[in-house]
């Protein structure tokens, strides 16, 4: 009281200054809690994303996989940078090696076309130059699998060996990079069945190899397997097959959003019929019919023999999806899962998968050895009863996603960028390199 009494004057001031103080903290008040709300804002939009993203949304998907990553020139050099400030130069081979085959629509969208896609990319890609003597890598755009049968819409790539030797031949006449390092960085797509065997059967695949003409060079095939195999026996980058990306966005659009995938386990596809019959490569067949014997009947799985141009909305239903090995380990099963949120199960013991540096397979996959497809049923049980959510959650990463399709253009992170990112790695293949930096060397 006293006290109070005292300092009547000080307090008075004291009340005025607190009245100023007052309005001062009301003003800071209204501007935080407006900036407060307009963060809660969006971050409860961010929350939203993640929330969807677990249960996995499809409207959400679509809008991830439109979103080009690459946004602003500081991002793409930072992307460049990435890649090393690697380029590469693409020639411009006449149209018989490549853009006639376009004539046939299929040719850039069935599961082959990474040849096409690939090519496409490069041509308006910022590690592109058009001055060969600047460039790492040099890219041969030859298009192998367009050449459709009438009979049966397989690609008859009978032709494939000879094409790519008369392009190595115009190449090597025209321009002095093949001879200069004898091909060893010029980079080709070989994105059927054997890759770089260029056969449909195995076991002749096997016999024929990778023609003499590419042995040096590196080739981008979608073939892989973990062993030793003749048709690996080049400096290779594993590919994943084409799925077009318009195909992945138009079937999130159609699917209904937010539904929950009410297939268990899904496969269409040849079950039994296989033509192949390789010495030591039965599974194959073996791991078809035993699927089809065993679970075709079980109410669990959703098994189909007939194509049906709507299997991709099954995909899209579905919680596991069934990648087993066909003509070849690979197949576009794989791709498509991913890019609809379905875990893929692979049964295809030797496989070696695509860019296993971007995309962590095993977080993202079930496998299940081809010996014991038989207890497919248990083994899917068990991981629904323990970490599936957390696979899904993997699985639904948009770059892991992104990872495994070919854009028109190139976006930091897709199939495209990908390879490129694995030929940054090898570049102490290219001429350029090793002789800037023997000048460095020199000069240090
Ligand atoms: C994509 O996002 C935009 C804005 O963020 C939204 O308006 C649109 O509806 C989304 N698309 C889908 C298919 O959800
Ligand atoms: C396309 O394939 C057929 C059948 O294998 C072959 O006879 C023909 O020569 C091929 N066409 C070209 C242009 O190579
Ligand atoms: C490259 O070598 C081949 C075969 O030796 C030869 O025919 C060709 O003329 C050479 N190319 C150039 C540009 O010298
Ligand atoms: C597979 O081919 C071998 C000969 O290469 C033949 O003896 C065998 O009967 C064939 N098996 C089947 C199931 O067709
Ligand atoms: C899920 O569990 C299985 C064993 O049931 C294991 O092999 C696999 O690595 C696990 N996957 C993840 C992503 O944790
Ligand atoms: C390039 O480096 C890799 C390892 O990073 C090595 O395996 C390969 O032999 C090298 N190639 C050349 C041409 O030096």
């Amino acid at each position: 009281m006293k006290i109070l009494h005292k300092h009547g004057r000080p307090q008075q001031e004291k009340n005025s200054c607190c009245f100023y103080t007052y309005y001062k903290w009301l003003l800071w008040l209204s501007l935080s809690l407006y900036f407060f709300t307009s963060y809660l804002i969006t971050n409860n939009n961010n929350n939203n994303n993640s929330r969807n993203t677990r249960i996995l949304s499809q409207s959400e998907s679509t809008n991830i996989t439109i979103t080009p990553i690459i946004t602003n020139s500081k991002d793409q050099q930072q992307s460049n940078s990435l890649l090393k400030n690697m380029k590469v130069f693409v020639y411009d081979l006449p149209p018989k090696f490549n853009t006639v085959w376009l004539q046939n629509k299929r040719c850039k969208t069935h599961l082959f076309a990474s040849e096409v896609a690939i090519h496409r990319a490069l041509l308006s890609s910022e590690v592109r130059t058009f001055d060969p003597y600047d460039a790492d890598f040099f890219f041969v755009p030859v298009y192998v699998s367009c050449n459709f049968s009438a009979v049966n819409g397989f690609p008859a790539i009978g032709h494939a060996r000879s094409l790519i030797a008369s392009a190595v031949k115009l190449i090597s006449e025209e321009y002095i990079f093949w001879n200069r390092s004898r091909g060893s960085d010029h980079v080709f797509v070989a994105s059927h069945d054997f890759g770089s065997c260029f056969h449909t059967l195995e076991d002749v695949a096997m016999e024929d190899g990778v023609p003499e003409i590419m042995k040096n060079s590196i080739v981008l095939q979608t073939f892989g397997v973990v062993h030793k195999h003749p048709c690996q026996e080049v400096e290779n980058v594993v590919i994943p097959p084409y799925v077009s990306p318009e195909s992945v966005r138009s079937t999130m659009k159609n699917a209904p959003m937010n539904r929950r995938r009410d297939i268990w386990v899904f496969f269409r596809g040849k079950m039994e019929v296989h033509p192949k019959n390789v010495s030591g490569r039965f599974y194959s067949k073996k791991v078809r019919t035993v699927i089809w014997q065993k679970f075709n009947g079980d109410r669990r799985f959703y098994l189909r023999r007939h194509r049906f141009s709507g299997y991709q909305s099954e995909i899209a239903r579905s919680v596991f999806c069934l990648c087993p090995l066909g003509w070849a380990p690979w197949s576009p099963r794989l791709v498509e899962s991913v890019a609809l949120g379905c875990v893929p199960v692979v049964i295809a013991d030797a496989i070696r998968l695509p860019f296993a540096s971007a995309v962590k397979w095993a977080d993202i996959s079930v496998t299940v050895a081809e010996k014991d497809v038989g207890n497919l049923a248990e083994i899917l049980e068990h991981v629904a009863a323990t970490n599936l959510s957390e696979i899904q959650r993997n699985l639904w990463d948009p770059m892991t996603r992104q990872a495994l399709l070919f854009n028109n253009q190139v976006i930091e992170g897709d199939a495209t960028w990908q390879v490129l990112r694995a030929l940054s790695e090898k570049l102490n293949r290219s001429y350029r390199s090793s002789r800037v930096s023997r000048q460095l060397e020199f000069d240090t």
